[in-house]
């Protein structure tokens, strides 16, 4: 049984199947409705049942108030529908965002190996090809403990490869798992791609990627695209870590900056009791930033990825450098027990 879901003012029709929810259908037919949480607490999926009935789910009475229920509105995230719907939603798509398909995929692992002494590299073969943006997420599902989102660390040039970052999280069953059980040649399901994190190719300013710990994935996809497509902007990449064997790629990185005269490295290591003849920058990835910029950065888009700590004081350094709000765009890296133990779907409530 599947049910006709028109979506206002777009006119898009989708089919949702018994067991999806309203988001899960839209975004497996390339309808991007707007949503942050993925289960039901932060209210950015709200849409307005304008015809038909539907089940509101598990959804939280902080993110949809009794009002609102009585007013018809619903979160994607979390509704059924009960018959064929009319919904109007808030439908803002950027221009640059290509919007791909979610799919679900069986993967199997093909390599796994240490970058660093708390971050697995890890790359599985899929089943068939998958379309995404460099910048956006897969969902790994992983046995006994639900979903898990991780950043694609290749470019979208190698279609049938996941390359993933995996940084070990005190208590986190998830990255736990993956460290310890998951073995080459073990089959593993995920679905993507997920996420609103690119690069915005319509605007010609120069580039500024800020990444700390494993948020290195996502600039390591767009930074990888951008040189493939043989991009002429500027293009910086600041790498934060805490000492030598967690800066992973670096050599990598370095090799980069030869070949390319538009790309530029700048790693910042933090641990400065531990650096001993390290002649790179010493301090915060964000001091990098300021003094390489000599604390003045308009002129740059920035994209930001990594733990929240590293993406606040990264803004407010930017923003007193210059840069407005929509100029800089970021990726939080959140660990489960930043948020509920809902299965997460999230770019911005990220699980690793
Ligand atoms: Fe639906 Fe958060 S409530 S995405």
């Amino acid at each position: 049984m599947s049910y006709e879901v028109t979506i206002e003012p777009t006119g898009d029709v989708i089919e949702v199947e018994d067991g999806q929810t309203l988001l899960q259908a839209a975004l497996r037919q390339g309808v991007w409705l707007p949503f942050a949480c993925g289960h039901g607490t932060c209210g950015t999926c709200k849409v307005q049942v304008l015809e038909g009935f539907v089940d509101l789910g598990e959804a939280s009475t902080f993110a949809l108030m009794e009002v609102e229920r009585d007013e018809g509105k619903v979160l994607a995230c979390c509704c059924y529908p009960e018959s064929d719907l009319v919904i109007e939603a808030d439908i803002d798509v950027d221009p640059d965002f290509l919007g791909y398909p979610v799919q679900d995929y069986t993967a199997t692992v093909i390599e796994r190996n240490s970058l660093s002494p708390t971050i697995l590299g890890v790359r599985l073969q899929l089943d068939e090809d998958i379309q995404f943006q460099a910048g956006q997420y897969i969902n790994l599902d992983i046995p006994d403990v639900g979903t898990r989102a991780f950043s694609i660390a290749n470019p979208p040039s190698q279609p049938n490869v996941i390359e993933l970052h995996v940084r070990l999280v005190p208590d986190g069953k998830g990255t736990s798992w993956l460290h310890n059980d998951l073995s080459v040649g073990d089959e593993i399901s995920l679905s993507g791609p997920y996420g609103q994190f690119f690069v915005r190719n319509s605007d010609n300013q120069d580039v500024i990627f800020v990444a700390g710990g494993s948020g290195l994935s996502s600039p390591e996809s767009m930074i990888l695209d951008l040189l493939e497509q043989g991009d002429r902007r500027q293009i910086y990449l600041f790498q934060g870590a805490r000492n030598i064997p967690e800066l992973y790629h670096r050599e990598k990185f370095e090799q980069l900056a030869k070949d390319n005269e538009n790309f530029h490295y700048i790693p910042a290591l933090s641990a400065e009791d531990t650096l001993g003849e390290w002649t790179g920058f010493k301090g915060y990835v964000n001091d990098a930033v300021n003094q390489h910029f000599d604390g003045k950065c308009s002129g740059h888009k920035a994209y930001l990825c990594g733990p929240p700590p590293m993406i606040d004081s990264t803004i407010t350094t930017l923003m007193q450098a210059r840069l407005f709000e929509r100029d800089i765009h970021m990726e939080r890296f959140l660990t489960a027990a930043d948020g509920s133990e809902e299965s997460s779907r999230s770019a911005l409530f990220k699980r690793i």
